[in-house]
């Protein structure tokens, strides 16, 4: 199996459209969404600081590695991993490491889509203002009457995976790249306000800083690494191939250690806001800081209920909430797409309903965890659960697993140094050492002590 020099699905017109792009996969609902909730249920600064190490030693060279398989093999993940196998005189086998990349992103968006249905469900809750002066007590019931309610996650849900796939079918410039052109600093910019408004809570705010940078070690468990570890690959949409697809559509001058870490900082800045406007409403208000995945839903409208300008804000903030979703979402199903369409040899937008079909109906598992079937449990977990831990806990940090060894130890050394073209030799020898034995080390480490624990 040979490789291209161009993928067929087109480039990103720069640097910028694929660093946009890809803070756009990256940024989505784990920032906003999951790293409060599970930092929340592990609690708190021990939690953050593996997290933050997991990104650093771990997040950051795989990236490196995804975009550099990517770039090279200019192929979905399938077919780049095999065609990169063969040049290497290399099994053939490592094209399942793909396989289990498309799944993995076919299984975290059916349940994605209806926590971002939930966030649509609030553009709207926001906006007619039935937030202000809202209760803790209230925002509650407001959360629990949209997840107890089947039918109405059901149509949200449905119209989210509508709208992701409609952009999916658009293509790469004409869908991806004109999604966040704008979306990632308005953000911030709402964030960094629900920051100034947490700030004005004085010792609750320092309250939510200590919860989230004073590490106490023993409030963490195995179990917490591990879900510090897979929060990692999650937020970086590392380990199923999202990356390494939007790489193989990056022009061949750009540095890749750059957008690495430029990306990588922008995601982990998300999430550490988000972490500091919702801890001090916690405390502010005698919320549970393991209150799960409603967390996000029952203490923000609080700030919004009180703030000036609050149903304009806070409707604004589950709108971008929305968009960042979607803009995740989109590079979730983008292997599937890329595969169906050099593979199958079917059209773009045929991809796009066969896939989108699939994953609307297994998305509806998930809606029913949240109501009719929250005791349907296996091992203790809904569905919701399940899917959660499977794919990130177990999928993604074993497919970042395989990813390094296989641009550490598959590829041959010349491959990477040319790909990567670092400038300065020393940096280069670094990012070798770590995806070579740190990486891998580190995961398999965390996994055995998983595994002990048992
Ligand atoms: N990184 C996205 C988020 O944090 C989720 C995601 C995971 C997207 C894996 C693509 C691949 O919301």
């Amino acid at each position: 199996m040979s490789r291209p020099a161009k993928s067929i699905h087109g480039q990103w017109s720069s640097r910028w459209a694929f660093i946009l792009a890809a803070t756009g996969a990256a940024v989505g609902l784990g920032n906003i969404w999951k790293f409060p909730y599970i930092t929340g249920e592990n609690g708190g600064g021990a939690f953050v600081l593996v997290y933050l190490l997991c990104i650093a030693a771990i997040g950051i060279p795989v990236m490196m590695a995804e975009i550099l398989i990517g770039r090279r093999g200019r192929q979905n993940p399938v077919n780049s991993l095999h065609s990169l196998a063969a040049e290497e005189g290399k099994n053939s086998f490592w094209k399942y490491l793909g396989w289990s990349g498309v799944l993995s992103g076919f299984l975290i968006l059916s349940y994605y889509s209806v926590i971002a249905g939930q966030a649509m469900a609030y553009v709207f809750r926001t906006f007619s203002g039935v937030f202000e002066g809202v209760t803790a007590d209230g925002a509650k019931s407001i959360y629990s009457a949209l997840i107890n309610d089947p039918e109405r996650l059901l149509a949200w849900h449905t119209v989210f995976m509508v709208f992701t796939m409609v952009v999916v079918a658009r293509g790469v410039k004409g869908g991806l790249e004109k999604s966040v052109r704008f979306l990632m600093p308005a953000l911030f910019a709402i964030l960094l306000m629900l920051v100034g408004y947490a700030a004005s809570t004085g010792e609750y705010f320092a309250q939510g800083l200590e919860f989230l940078f004073k590490p106490d070690f023993s409030k963490l468990s195995g179990e917490g690494v591990l879900t510090a570890m897979g929060h990692a690959f999650f937020t970086l949409s590392l380990g199923m191939g999202a990356i390494m697809v939007y790489g193989s559509y990056l022009p061949q001058k750009t540095s890749i250690m750059k957008v690495s870490i430029a990306i990588s900082i922008a995601d982990t800045l998300v999430a550490l806001l988000a972490g500091m406007a919702i801890f001090p409403l916690v405390f502010a208000n005698e919320l549970a800081t393991g209150a799960g995945p409603g967390l996000i839903f029952e203490t923000l409208p609080i700030a919004f209920g009180h703030m000036v300008g609050g149903t304009f804000f806070g409707g604004m903030f589950f709108l971008l909430l929305v968009f960042a979703a979607w803009s995740s979402a989109i590079s979730l199903i983008e292997p599937a797409i890329a595969w169906l369409v050099e593979n199958k040899d079917v059209s773009r937008r045929r991809a796009c309903v066969i896939a989108g079909f699939a994953t609307w109906a297994l998305g509806l598992l998930t809606v029913l965890s949240f109501n009719v079937g929250k005791s349907w449990t296996l091992f203790g977990q809904t569905m919701f659960g399940l899917l959660d831990y499977l794919t990130a806990n177990i999928m993604l940090p074993l497919g970042g697993l395989l990813i390094a060894i296989f641009a550490g130890w598959i590829m041959k050394q010349q491959s990477t140094e040319d790909e990567l073209a670092i400038e300065q030799p020393r940096l280069y020898i670094i990012w070798r050492a770590l995806i070579r034995y740190v990486t891998p080390a580190a995961i398999v480490i965390v996994f055995i002590k998983i595994i002990g624990l048992f």
